[in-house]
């Protein structure tokens, strides 16, 4: 699925960025998926956890789109969710650098194996900045195409009282 989340730049005002994650589940509590913060994204999610989720299937013709917000989940999603990873995946996670500039490939080679050694001596660590997040939806929009351009859109919003569907030309 893609992510957008929403900067706000000081000399720019909002700025939006989106990138793909895995959805690792959908529950009561939302949709949802797990990052470093001390990414980009974990930097933007801090200060505005106002996000849109997209997901297209290209066979099925369909789309769907999520906005609400982002809330963490509680500690024991968030390390259940890393301790479940892959070795590989937990020890990138472990250097802790995503989204910085490097310039030498041999920075990561080091920054892995000093985080090997870690993983090893320590199976079970969860670092603090991995982070497992649940999309509490508001809105949610179904869209399936139609060969004729008649595309069916659904728009589902969240009030006091539940969800109400509102049809939406193509
Ligand atoms: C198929 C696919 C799945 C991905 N899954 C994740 C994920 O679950 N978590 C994550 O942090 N990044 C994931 N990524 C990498 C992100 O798209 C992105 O490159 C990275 O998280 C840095 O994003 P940022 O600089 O906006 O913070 C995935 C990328 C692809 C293409």
């Amino acid at each position: 699925m893609t992510l957008s989340t929403v900067a706000t730049v000081p000399t720019a005002g909002s700025r939006p960025s989106a990138r793909v994650l895995i959805l690792k589940d959908v529950d009561a509590a939302g949709w949802h998926f797990a990052i470093s913060s001390a990414s980009r994204k974990g930097a933007e999610l801090d200060r505005n956890p106002t996000v849109a989720l997209t997901f297209y299937w290209p066979a099925l013709g369909r789309q769907v789109r999520v906005e609400g917000i982002a809330q963490a989940d509680p500690p024991q999603v968030t390390a259940d969710d890393f301790l479940t990873r892959s070795e590989d995946a937990r020890a990138m996670v472990l250097t802790g650098r995503q989204s910085e500039p490097y310039s030498d490939p041999a920075e990561i080679s080091e920054a892995l194996d000093k985080a090997r050694l870690e993983l090893a001596q320590s199976p079970t660590l969860v670092p603090l900045e991995w982070a497992s997040y649940a999309v509490r939806a508001d809105t949610v929009e179904f869209w399936q195409a139609d060969p004729t351009r008649r595309h069916r859109r659904l728009r589902y919003e969240r009030d006091a009282t539940g969800w109400s569907p509102t049809l939406l030309w193509p």
